[in-house]
């Protein structure tokens, strides 16, 4: 085999002329209000209503806001260099696309690989949660669903054993999965319509919060607003600033999976910058006034549980009794826009690495009437489906954040290779202060990766094995590229 068929790239000329990026293929129908909306649909999710409340009590204090700035700090630079390869090629198939012109063919395989792990299990950890807030609701409702079907079927014990629950399926995460998928096959114009009321709703429980929970503050509960360091690495102090910073990282995520959208924007060039900073800095913004309030009215020892807003609430008492039922419709409601655009995120790469030929046909194949790629949102849908009916949010979650930052550090770099080996290019958009910007975000993410467990680089790697399998079994013998 000739070792340079592996490394051979793709023009960005010719990925823009190719049919479906072009002409005859997804609808263009995305405004920019739309985009940022999609942006902050996929961000404002499990991070903000469960994670906040643990990475606070176990880490940070009061302090998780300055944890809160750091991780955006880290996450803007990376939006920045997405935002210049999402106008400069404005297609379905966001990073894997991007490297498949600076990096050849089989890094390009590997990335799209990586971003089907992302958005897999982010999907499938956000239907998990879903479940879990959609059972205490329907508890408090007094409709009880049987628990054979209200969880995982499997278990990852700590001894590293596998156990079968009894259960027989998580039904409510199946169910959201099918749903919204459903909504994605229906075509992407009622996607980002329907996403825009989520958000409206989502953003508006949270700025109620925040308004209505300012006037409970109790200051004493910031002193010490960083609490002394138990003498462990990561247990408050600064380096507990660090871990926390790491930790609502995930809080972040989902902005890049709204690059995957870049083929359907009717102005790619413009709004794609647009969407990405303008959501992620309105979401850093709701975040730290979350943190605020939340530390200020609950003392941050005692925030470690699963619905930390829910808590702050009821310790406001009577006057913010009324917020309850909100907050919990609007935690459901906000955690079915994050499935729904990472949903569209994994279909939408599916789509992209198959019309290159390294998957099967048929998931580029664009249904007539409404413009989506439907075999692969059905694929997606199902196969998300089941993990998230399957195993418990521990096992999925970990898997997300590894595949994430390896997505957003290969963007960093590709920005100054492709500044280097291609410096006339059309770039509509410029990241500023190349290369210090994408050497620094590239830095900040690879620092992250090196602080995860060891147990979840084992299957970073057994999914990377099985990803080259596929590869050499199919993808090489039926690339488009190498058959001309
Ligand atoms: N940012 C998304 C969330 O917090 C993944 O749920």
């Amino acid at each position: 085999m000739n070792i340079n068929r592996l490394f051979k790239k793709k023009d960005i000329s010719t990925i823009l002329n190719e049919p479906g990026n072009s002409h005859n293929g997804l609808k263009r129908s995305l405004s920019a209000t739309n985009l940022i909306a999609l942006g902050i649909g996929a961000i404002v999710g499990t991070g903000i209503f469960v994670i906040t409340g643990q990475a606070a009590a176990a880490y940070a204090g009061p302090a998780l806001t300055i944890s809160f700035v750091i991780s955006a700090v880290g996450c803007v630079m990376a939006g920045l260099c997405y935002a210049e390869f999402a106008a400069m090629i404005p297609v379905s198939g966001s990073v894997y696309s991007y490297s498949y012109t600076t990096m050849g063919e089989m890094l390009a395989w590997f990335i799209g690989w990586i971003l089907i792990l992302e958005y897999l299990f982010a999907c499938s950890s956000v239907a998990v949660g879903w479940s879990g807030y959609m059972l205490s609701l329907l508890e408090g409702w007094g409709i009880h669903i049987p628990w054979q079907i209200a969880g995982a079927t499997f278990d990852h014990l700590k001894d590293g054993s596998w156990v079968w629950t009894g259960r027989i399926i998580n039904f409510p995460a199946v169910f959201i999965v099918g749903f919204v998928s459903a909504f994605l096959i229906g075509g992407i114009k009622q996607s980002a319509w329907v996403n825009n009321i989520i958000v409206v709703i989502k953003v508006s429980v949270i700025l109620l919060f925040i308004g209505f929970g300012l006037s409970y503050i109790d200051t004493s509960n910031w002193t010490p607003y960083i609490p002394e360091n138990t003498g462990e690495f990561g247990s408050y102090g600064w380096s507990g600033i660090l871990r926390g910073a790491a930790v609502v990282f995930y809080a972040y995520l989902g902005f890049d999976a709204l690059s995957t959208a870049a083929g359907e924007a009717r102005n790619p060039q413009k709004d794609m910058p647009k969407g990405i900073l303008i959501s992620l800095l309105i979401c850093a913004l709701l975040y730290i006034g979350v943190t605020t309030v939340l530390t200020g009215i609950v003392n941050y020892k005692e925030l470690n549980v699963a619905a930390p807003i829910a808590l702050a609430i009821d310790r406001a008492g009577e006057g913010l009794a009324w917020l309850s039922p909100f907050i919990k419709l609007g935690a459901i409601a906000g955690l079915s826009s994050v499935i729904l655009v990472m949903m569209l995120g994994q279909s939408r790469i599916y789509y992209a690495i198959s019309k290159d030929g390294l998957l099967p046909k048929v998931f580029s194949k664009v249904h007539d009437k409404h413009g989506v790629p439907h075999n692969a949102t059905i694929f997606a849908s199902v196969i998300t489906a089941l993990i998230a009916g399957l195993f418990p949010l521990h096992v999925l979650s970990e898997l997300v954040s590894i595949g994430t930052l390896m997505a957003f550090s290969i963007v960093c770099i590709s920005i100054i290779v492709l500044r280097k080996t291609q410096p006339d290019l059309k770039r509509p958009f410029k990241t500023p202060f190349v290369p210090v910007i994408p050497i620094l975000g590239a830095l900040i993410c690879i620092a992250q990766m090196a602080a995860l467990p060891w147990s979840t680089w084992v299957r970073l790697i057994g999914w990377t094995v099985l990803g080259f399998i596929i590869y050499f079994s199919y993808g090489l013998k039926h690339s488009k590229l190498n058959d001309k």
